[in-house]
């Protein structure tokens, strides 16, 4: 990426190994890049390429017209907030923007856009969905929500980072929304593959054996993916040709013994089952696995014993 000597400056609070990523792509495109993090040393490499060292929060925010943050959590940035609060007369923040790259849940991320607006700035909600060595490459992608306006104008500064900046709307808790749901998708699944070579393991099947097998598996979801969400969208749960959450019970009981029989704990596979057996207990036995996202988004009514049957 080329350098200019009208790049924006930018600040960055949070040096963890995805702060000092994304400082360190400010920098290599070429933005005048301000940075503070809780634990001074973590900022070593950045300075000797260039990086400016701000002596608190509040210096940090002065010091750039965008800031972004990207710390553990929600509570991080709100101590980092009132340390720069605590170094202000004016008990308000500099009238900049805040691009939070912090991962949190939607509801804890909607409080903290609404703090940082009766602290007078602009928020933006940023979640990162790909891992720091990417950052500055055409492979990240980062889904915002809030102000559509704000992003537009950040836009050029935040392309540093590289890869896709996807809107997702106006409420700033949308991306926490997508950010959640998609790595729930993503660890429940590593989970499963996981438990599957241990499975495979335990009946000397090594892990590299499975995989090609495997692979075809996650393919076959991914190729399915679109109908399936369609369907649910669509309020069309019987699923025409697929199996049954009946039949899907019964391949969970034998997948449980087989997991017991070879002494591969079989928590996982049981939690799935459970979900299942409530469905089918619910009405839903003739339905296709779709239904279960229907089932569960009714909420925790979804686990309670149905008072009556059939419910469509
Ligand atoms: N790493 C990745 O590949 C990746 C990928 C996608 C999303 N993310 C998200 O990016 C965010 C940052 O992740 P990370 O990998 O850089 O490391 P992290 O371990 O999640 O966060 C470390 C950062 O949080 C700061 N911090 C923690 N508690 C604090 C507090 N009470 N006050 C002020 N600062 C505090 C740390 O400061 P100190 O140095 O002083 O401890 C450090 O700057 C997380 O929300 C993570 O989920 C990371």
């Amino acid at each position: 990426m080329g350098h200019t000597t009208t790049s924006p400056p930018v600040t960055v609070i949070g040096l963890g190994p995805m702060g000092r990523a994304i400082a360190g792509a400010f920098l290599a495109a070429g933005h005048p890049t301000t940075v503070w993090n809780r634990t001074a040393d973590k900022a070593g490499d950045l300075l000797t390429r260039g990086a400016t060292w701000a002596d608190g929060p509040q210096a940090a925010l002065q010091a750039s017209e965008l800031t972004v943050v990207c710390v553990v959590d929600a509570d991080a940035v709100e101590a980092v907030l009132d340390r720069a609060l605590a170094e202000s007369d004016h008990r308000r923040l500099p009238a900049t923007t805040l691009v939070n790259l912090t991962s949190e849940a939607p509801r804890r991320t909607r409080e903290l856009a609404l703090r940082v607006d009766g602290l007078g700035m602009a928020y933006l909600d940023g979640a990162i969905m790909t891992p720091a060595a990417v950052i500055g490459t055409e492979t990240t992608r980062i889904l915002y929500s809030g102000p559509a306006a704000l992003l537009d104008r950040h836009r050029p500064t935040l392309a540093a980072l590289g890869g896709a900046a996807v809107h997702l709307g106006a409420d700033p808790g949308r991306a926490a929304t997508f950010d959640v749901a998609l790595l729930n998708l993503f660890w429940t699944s590593i989970t499963g593959l996981m438990h599957s070579f241990a499975l495979a393991a335990r009946q000397e099947v090594p892990a590299t054996a499975l995989a090609p097998h495997a692979q075809q598996m996650a393919q076959l979801m991914a190729d399915l993916l679109p109908a399936l969400a369609a369907e649910i969208d669509g309020g069309s749960f019987s699923g025409e040709g697929s199996a049954a959450l009946t039949s899907v019970a019964a391949s969970l009981e034998h997948i449980v013994h087989a997991l017991d029989e070879t002494e591969v704990p079989s928590a996982v596979t049981r939690a799935a089952k459970e979900v299942v057996d409530a469905a089918v207990a619910a009405g839903h036995g003739g339905d296709a696995p779709v239904r279960l996202a229907e089932f569960l988004s009714r909420g925790a009514a979804a686990g309670q014993p149905p008072a009556r049957s059939g419910a469509a």
